[in-house]
C-alpha cells in the first residue's frame, strides 16, 4: 500500500482552513518547499480544493471537517475501521467477512475506486463527502438482498430526520434524491453464502459539501446535503454516527419483520410518487406512473396494461419527460 502520511499530516494542518506557508509546512514535515508543493499536487488530485497565495501560502477553499476515530469509537459499538485512503470501503469488507463480525463498519475520506452498480464508478474526493460501509450476515439469505437497500436508505433519512434534516427523498432502489438529483447512493453487494445465510455490504456514498468543479466524472445532475441546508454544513462525525445506529435498528428489523413495516414508509418517501417514470431493464423501456413499493420490495407502475411490479438488480428508474 503506497504511504500517504505526507499528505494526510498536511491535510490534518491546513484542515483549519488557514493559510501555511511552504516554508513553515517543509519545517513542520521535515521536507524541503519542493516536496511540499508536490504533495498538494497529489492532494489537489483527490479532489480538494486547495490554492496558493504569494507570500501567504496555502490554504484550503473551505475547513475541513475530517472524520475523527476516537469520537466515533466512543458512541458507535460496532467493530469499526475508518482509513484516509482506501480502494473502496465496500471491497475492504467484502474482502474480510470470514473473520468479520456482522455489523462490522468501514469509513474512508477517500476512496481510490468507489464503486456504483453495474462497475460504474463512484466519484469519492478527500474528505468532503461520506463514504460508509456495513457487513451483515443476513440469515434471510440472498432473497433478502434487494430489500436491504431499500431499508438502508429508509435508514438514512431516519438519520437525517434525528439531525433535524428534512426534503430528502428516496428513488428506487438505491438512491437519495433531493430537488430530483442524486444526493446519494446505496449499493449492496453480496460476498458470498454459508448454508442460509448471505454475507452482505451495506455502502453509501453521500455527497455533502463537493464542489461544483469536481462534477465532470458524474454524468447525471446530483446534489449537496448543503444544498438541503441552504449552505450549512453538517457535522460529518455526527452524521456518521446517527447514520450506523439507524442502519443497526432498520437492519435488524427487517431481519425480525421482512419488508411489511417498511412499505408505508417508503411509499411517503418515495421521490417520483404518482409521477411518469420509465424503467430501463436492459434495452426494455416501461413507462408508467410510480404507484410506490410492494410487500416484497418490488416497483408498481400504472401502465397502460394495468398495474404492474417490477424487481431486481438489472432495473433503472428515470423520470419520465414526456
Ligand atoms: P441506477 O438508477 O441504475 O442506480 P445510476 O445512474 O444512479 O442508476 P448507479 O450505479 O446507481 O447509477 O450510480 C453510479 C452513477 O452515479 C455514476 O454513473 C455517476 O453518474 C453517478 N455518480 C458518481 N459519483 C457520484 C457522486 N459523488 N454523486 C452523485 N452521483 C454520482
Ligand atoms: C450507486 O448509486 O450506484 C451506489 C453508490 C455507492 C457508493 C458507496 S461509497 C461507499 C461504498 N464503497 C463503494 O465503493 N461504493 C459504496
Amino acid at each position: 500500500m503506497k504511504d500517504h502520511s505526507v499528505k494526510i499530516a498536511l491535510l490534518k494542518t491546513l484542515s483549519d482552513g488557514a493559510f501555511y506557508s511552504g516554508e513553515a509546512l517543509g519545517i513542520s514535515l521535515g521536507i524541503s518547499r519542493a516536496a511540499i508543493s508536490k504533495h498538494i499536487k497529489g492532494i489537489q488530485e483527490w479532489g480538494v480544493d486547495i490554492f496558493r497565495i504569494q507570500g501567504k501560502g496555502y490554504q484550503l477553499a473551505k475547513p475541513m471537517n475530517l472524520l475523527n476515530e476516537v469520537y466515533l469509537k466512543q458512541r458507535i459499538h460496532n467493530p469499526l475501521y475508518l482509513y484516509p485512503v482506501i480502494d473502496s470501503t465496500n471491497q475492504f469488507l467484502m474482502d474480510r467477512t470470514d473473520s468479520l463480525e456482522s455489523g462490522t463498519v468501514c469509513l474512508a475520506e477517500y476512496q481510490e475506486n468507489g464503486r456504483g452498480r453495474r462497475g460504474r464508478q463512484w466519484y469519492s474526493p478527500f474528505g468532503s463527502n461520506l463514504y460508509l460501509s456495513m457487513y451483515w450476515n443476513l440469515e434471510a439469505g440472498i432473497a433478502g438482498a434487494m430489500g436491504l437497500s431499500l431499508v438502508a436508505g429508509i435508514a438514512v433519512i431516519d438519520a437525517l430526520e434525528s439531525l433535524g434534516i428534512s426534503g430528502v427523498k428516496l428513488k428506487w432502489p438505491n438512491d437519495l434524491y433531493f430537488n430530483d438529483k442524486k444526493l446519494a447512493g446505496i449499493l449492496v453487494e453480496m460476498s458470498g453464502q454459508a448454508g442460509g445465510s448471505a454475507s452482505l455490504i451495506v455502502g453509501m456514498g453521500m455527497n455533502l459539501s463537493m464542489q461544483v468543479g469536481n462534477s465532470e466524472i458524474i454524468d447525471q445532475p446530483w446534489s449537496c446535503l448543503s444544498d438541503v441546508l441552504d449552505g450549512e454544513s453538517v457535522d460529518r462525525n455526527k452524521l456518521a454516527v446517527e447514520i450506523i445506529s439507524c442502519w443497526n435498528n432498520a437492519l435488524e428489523e427487517y431481519e425480525f419483520k421482512g419488508m411489511s413495516s417498511f412499505v408505508a414508509r417508503w411509499n411517503q418517501l418515495d421521490n417520483f410518487i404518482d409521477r411518469s417514470v420509465k424503467l430501463l431493464i436492459g434495452k426494455r423501456e416501461i413507462c408508467g406512473i410510480d404507484k410506490g413499493i410492494d410487500s416484497r420490495g418490488a416497483i408498481i407502475l400504472e401502465t397502460e396494461q394495468g398495474i404492474e411490479s417490477y424487481i431486481g438488480g438489472e432495473i433503472s428508474l428515470r423520470k419520465n419527460d414526456l
